[in-house]
Parts: C-alpha cells; sequence; structure tokens
C-alpha cells in the first residue's frame, strides 16, 4: 500500500539527508543511491516504505523484532503504563520494573537473579563490565580489572563495549584510545579457525585454551572476566561446538575470573531457547540482555547478575553499586517488556525459533548445494548465517571491486526480502516466522545467488530499480552540491568495505 507520494518521499530523503545522521552511513553517498529508504510500516514478519514497496524483513530489525512487527498488544501494555506513571524518582521503582526484574530470575539460568536495568545493549554491556570490577574491588581483589574478549564479536558503541569488541566493520581507529587492559582472544569458527582445528569440537577446544592462555599470560589475578556472545554475529551466526561454553565455564572458574555472556542478540529465544547459555547447561555470572527484551517495540536492556555477586553490593551504603541510567528501567519499556514476553511465552515463540530456525537451515543448506558461492551454512534456532567465498576450496573471498555486499542487498531487495550482504551474513526472521515466509526467502534468495553466481563481478546499477524515483535527479544534484561544500576528514578508509559486508 502507498502511504505517501513520491514527492512526500523525496522531501523527507531530502530532510534525512540534511538532519538525520543515519547509523553507518555518508549522506552523500546515500543521496547518489536514492537512499535512505524510509520504512512506515510493519506487521508480523513484513515491513512496508513510504514508496509502498513490501518486504520481508529476514533481519528482524537489527535482530530483535522478536515477535515481530504490528502487536498491539505491546504498544496497548505501554499506553497504560503511560497513563498511569511514566518515571519514578530516582532510588525508588515502579511495579512493572519489580515484576519484570522478578520474570527475568525466573527465566534465566541458574541463580542469575538480580537485574540492573539500562536503555540498550550497550550500557547493558558497560554496566557488566562497571560491576565486575567493583565486584573484586568488593571482595579484596582489586588488581582484577582486565577483560578478555573475542576477535569478530561486537558488543556495542559506548567506550568499554567497543574496546571488547572487534568486528572489522567497526574500526577503533577513530576513537583511540579506548578502555585500556581489554585483550582478545579466537572466535571458534569452525570454517575458518584460526588456530588450525578440523573438527568444530578441535576449533572450539583450541579456542578456548586460546583464552586460557591470554588469562595465563596476562596474570590470571589481574582478570575481572571473560566477555563473549554465545553465538556471535559480526563474521555470520558463528555457532561454537557444544564442548565450548563448558570450557570457558570450567576456565574462568579455574582461575577465579568472572564469565559474562553477551545475550543483547541470542536473549529472548532467538537461537531456539529462551536464553543460549541453555544449550549448553551453564550459568554464566552476569548476562547481558537488550534488543528481544522488548522485540524492539521500546528501548531497554539489562545486566542479570548472580546472586552470589550481587549479593557483594549488599551491607550498608558503603557497598552500594555506585552507577546510575536516567532511563534504564523505565516503566512503559518495563510494561512492554513484560508483555512481550507473555507473548512469547503465550504463542512457544521460543519453540516456533527452534523448528523454523531448523527449517532455514534446511533451506539455507540446499542453497548451499546449489550455489558455489556460498562457502559454509550455520545455525542456531533462527540466528543462522552464510558466508560467500569467490572460491570453495581456498575459502577466498570475492574481490573488493565485486562490490558484493551492496549488489546482494540490492537484489535481495528487489526481490522482497530485507537481508544485508556481504562476505559473511545473518538471516535472523522475527520469531513468528512462518514455513511459507521461510520458503519466500529461500526462493528469493536461491534467484538472487542464481543472478550474482552468474556474473559475480558485474558493476552494480545501483538504485535504479526502487520506487518513488521520479524526483531524484533533482535530489541528487542538490544534495551532492550541499555536500561537495564539505570537506571530508576524519573517516577510515573502510578497505574492503566492511562496513556493507560484515554482517553484525
Ligand atoms: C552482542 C551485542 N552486544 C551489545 C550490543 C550493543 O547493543 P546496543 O546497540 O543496543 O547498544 C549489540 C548490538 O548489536 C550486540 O549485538
Amino acid at each position: 500500500m502507498v502511504t505517501h507520494t513520491a514527492d512526500q518521499v523525496e522531501e523527507l530523503r531530502r530532510a534525512a539527508l540534511e538532519h538525520l545522521w543515519v547509523y553507518l552511513r555518508e549522506p552523500s553517498e546515500m543521496a547518489e543511491k536514492g537512499e535512505p529508504q524510509i520504512f512506515v510500516e510493519g506487521k508480523g514478519c513484513r515491513v512496508t516504505d513510504a514508496s509502498g514497496n513490501s518486504y520481508i524483513d529476514a533481519m528482524s530489525g537489527l535482530w530483535l523484532k522478536n515477535i515481530g512487527y504490528g502487536r498491539t498488544e505491546v504498544a496497548d501494555a505501554a499506553y497504560q503504563q503511560m497513563l498511569k506513571l511514566t518515571y519514578m524518582p530516582l532510588g525508588s521503582t515502579t511495579e512493572p520494573a519489580v515484576r519484570l526484574s522478578e520474570k527475568i530470575a525466573q527465566i534465566t539460568p541458574g541463580d542469575l537473579s538480580r537485574s540492573f536495568f539500562t536503555s540498550g545493549g550497550s550500557e547493558s554491556v558497560e554496566t557488566a563490565m562497571k560491576i565486575s570490577r567493583a565486584y573484586f574491588k568488593r571482595i579484596g581483589e582489586p588488581l582484577r580489572s582486565k577483560f578478555i574478549s573475542r576477535k569478530g564479536s561486537y558488543h556495542g558503541a559506548t567506550f568499554g563495549a567497543l574496546a571488547l569488541g572487534g568486528a572489522p566493520a567497526f574500526p577503533k581507529t577513530d576513537y583511540e584510545p579506548l578502555l585500556a587492559g581489554c585483550f582478545h582472544g579466537p572466535q571458534p569458527n569452525a570454517y575458518r579457525c584460526e588456530y588450525g582445528g578440523e573438527t568444530p569440537e578441535e576449533c572450539a577446544e583450541l579456542c578456548a585454551k586460546a583464552i586460557e592462555d591470554i588469562i595465563k599470560f596476562q596474570g590470571p589475578q589481574t582478570v575481572a572476566a571473560v566477555v563473549a556472545e554465545p553465538v556471535s554475529s559480526p563474521y555470520g551466526a558463528i555457532v561454537p561446538a557444544d564442548n565450548y561454553w563448558p570450557m570457558l565455564r570450567e576456565i574462568c572458574d579455574r582461575y577465579g575470573c568472572l564469565l559474562i555472556a553477551d545475550e543483547v542478540i541470542t536473549g529472548f529465544g532467538r537461537t531456539g531457547k529462551m536464553f543460549a547459555c541453555e544449550h549448553w547447561n551453564i550459568t554464566p555470572d552476569l548476562m547481558t540482555v537488550a534488543k528481544g527484551i522488548t522485540s524492539g517495540y521500546i528501548p531497554m536492556g539489562g545486566t542479570i547478575v548472580r546472586k552470589a555477586i550481587a549479593d557483594t553490593f549488599v551491607g550498608g551504603p558503603s557497598a552500594a553499586f555506585r552507577h546510575v541510567i536516567t532511563f534504564g528501567g523505565h516503566p512503559v519499556a518495563a510494561a512492554a517488556s513484560l508483555r512481550n514476553i507473555q507473548i512469547m511465552e503465550d504463542e512457544d515463540l521460543v519453540g516456533n525459533s527452534a523448528r523454523m530456525g531448523a527449517y532455514l537451515l534446511d533451506g539455507l543448506k540446499e542453497l548451499k548445494e546449489k550455489h558455489p558461492m556460498i562457502g559454509d551454512v550455520r545455525g542456531l534456532g533462527l540466528f543462522c548465517g552464510l558466508e560467500i567465498v569467490k572460491d570453495r576450496k581456498t575459502k577466498e573471498y570475492f574481490p573488493e571491486d565485486a562490490q558484493l555486499g551492496p549488489r546482494l542487498t540490492q537484489a535481495f531487495g528487489e526481490n522482497g526480502i530485507l537481508l544485508r550482504g556481504g562476505d559473511m551474513m545473518n538471516i535472523m526472521p522475527p520469531l513468528c516466522v512462518t514455513a511459507g515466509e521461510i520458503d519466500e526467502t529461500i526462493s528469493a534468495m536461491d534467484k538472487v545467488f542464481e543472478q550474482t553466481g552468474r556474473d559475480p563481478r558485474r558493476p552494480l546499477p545501483l538504485a535504479e530499480n526502487r520506487g518513488g524515483a521520479e524526483n531524484r535527479p533533482r535530489l541528487k544534484f542538490v544534495v551532492l552540491a550541499y555536500f561537495s561544500r564539505r570537506p571530508r576528514v576524519g573517516m577510515d578508509p573502510d578497505p574492503r568495505g566492511l562496513v556493507q559486508s560484515v554482517a553484525l
């Protein structure tokens, strides 16, 4: 359904190009391509842009639209809470925040039992880092300040969280120096095992041992925590073999450091369990969540802490955790979270994630059989990924001038699927996805890989086939004239176009 005229769409684009800082995009390039695309509606797994183009959202927004779009129950819960109370003074709380903390204690593994609410993933990770350091100060091990995470991971945009990350799409060079004392181990990617493991289990073991080696080298008495996503997104759904997380747990226990599971994407059903740690029966010391906690209906996040650790912050005013996030645990967001979780439970969306995830993975494996450019397919629940290679034997990626990422993204869009193309890709539709919608997604991908596979180096006719293009030449002229007056400073070159091609 067309909701805006072509003129209205162009007017919106013009305003966006002049005033809005669109994440990860550079305005003159967007102007050239007739972007940004502006979305106006969503229902279930489908979204519609202002020009009336409709898509299956195979990325769940940014891996968060777990219950799907357009659930009025969540809107109603937020609305009702807005009518009642929209904020609480510092040092007190609200009923939805209490109920949500209680609910989370029930559904998270083991004795994870106290939640510090934030407004998103980065703040949750930052909070987990601060809790870890403050915890060791309280228990008389003040030297434990270091963090060990993995190359190829993403933990957020703030200074601490960015220091933990190692995703090439988010180079740190613009912002350095970052937080000192952060060290990076390997990603347990069996397809390209950095340590030469020949089976997924061997790769997992070698990669877990590499974390142990870093702990030993740094001095165990100086390490606060190991931080990892149970399934990692930037390199395209890196699912470790089953021995990896139990090994990480055991290593952390052996050296007395904390284990932080960053479940910002994996939490709330994404992998076919409510929390991914359940796949391996482990309880992390701290767990960070965001995204799926409200299915992206409203910003929300949290750091969930095991009882023994949280209890060190009990015992008189000096024990308190001195850390405030103004909007953390906002009552409206808490009410929306509770309703979101209830929908997941009532409709068994976690079970659907496991079932439809297996179905999606089968479909992707069939695509791999047909298309030599698909080098690897992997996934857990509805957290699936693949790697695109020029040569299956050498696992070499396509050269940068093939512009594979943008070309695939555009072709997916032209075939009705929102999916970011690149060397590594994540495929994560909402957890309410049906077999029919997965079939549609797979058949669109099939068509795109068929076309692209025929001529992987064909230059890209970007932005030609989108709706609402009538005024584009005029807009392009105005905007390019505007941007050409500005010096282009400060951006790192992105030699492999990784902003386009890494999955995150
Ligand atoms: C695993 C992980 N942790 C943390 C974050 C940061 O979350 P946010 O963007 O909500 O700050 C992300 C974001 O994608 C993530 O994937």
